[in-house]
């Protein structure tokens, strides 16, 4: 049973990485920020509050995202694992989802910070979930699907910059909460996509 968190920086490919490995090891891939989006676009009470907090780059309350991972992870497709995306982001979130779930692997996807930058400018998304980066991707249109590609809300310069820096001060902080418990992994994210998923599979497959 694989019970995965993917901690890095907003940007650091933590999206690209979670599709590859729930591909391969047949995981729910769980991403708060893809829960909160699909509410907002919904225009849930849910996505109402948290547009107000993403917009400004600051977390969304950590109650309000521990419901919403308790919940999901108490579905049946949970059972044999799951992979969590962007949560949990304080130790707060870790300390509550240690009460309702085992974390087996904690995998920080190490980036550096002006490399985090360039992928979140150029990075473009689709509604189709696709995500693409303008460097390898110079079409405007998804290939999956055809629709026009965009640009998300917070990943405006001033927005990002306020990600990185909550990212720092109350995110940073959960590496040492998972090394202190045994579980982190660390991977070189500066390398090619499929670069860093050889070395997140490496981990993934010598410690069952
Ligand atoms: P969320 O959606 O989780 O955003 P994030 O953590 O800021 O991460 P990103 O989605 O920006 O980046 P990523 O690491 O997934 O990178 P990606 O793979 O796309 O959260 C958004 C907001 O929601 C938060 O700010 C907060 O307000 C709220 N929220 C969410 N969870 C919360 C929680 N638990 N508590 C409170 N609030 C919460 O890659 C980025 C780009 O780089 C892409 O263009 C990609 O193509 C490219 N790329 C990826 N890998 C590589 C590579 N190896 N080489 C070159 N390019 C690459």
């Amino acid at each position: 049973m694989k019970g995965i968190v993917l901690l890095g920086a907003p940007g650091a490919g933590k999206g690209t990485q979670a599709k590859l490995i729930a591909g391969r090891y047949s995981l729910p891939h769980i991403s708060t920020g893809d829960i909160l989006r699909s509410n907002i676009k919904e225009g849930t009470q849910l996505g109402r509050l948290a547009k107000s907090y993403i917009d400004e780059g600051k977390l969304v309350p950590d109650e309000v995202v521990v419901a919403i991972v308790r919940d999901r992870l108490a579905k049946p497709d949970c059972e044999n694992g799951f992979l969590l995306d962007g949560f949990p982001r304080t130790t707060a979130q870790a300390e509550e989802l240690d009460k309702f779930a085992q974390v087996t692997h904690a995998v920080d996807i190490e980036v550096d910070p002006a490399e985090v930058v360039k992928r979140i400018a150029g990075r473009r998304m689709c509604r189709c979930g696709e995500s693409y980066h303008i460097s390898s991707h110079s079409s405007p249109y998804c290939d999956k699907c055809g629709a026009e590609l965009y640009q998300r809300d917070d990943d405006k310069e001033e927005t990002v910059a306020k990600r990185l820096e909550v990212y720092a001060e109350q995110t940073a902080p959960l590496i040492g909460y998972y090394r202190d418990k045994g579980v982190l992994f660390g991977v070189n994210g500066m390398k090619s996509v499929d670069e860093v998923f050889a070395q997140i599979a490496e981990v993934l497959d010598g410690n069952d």
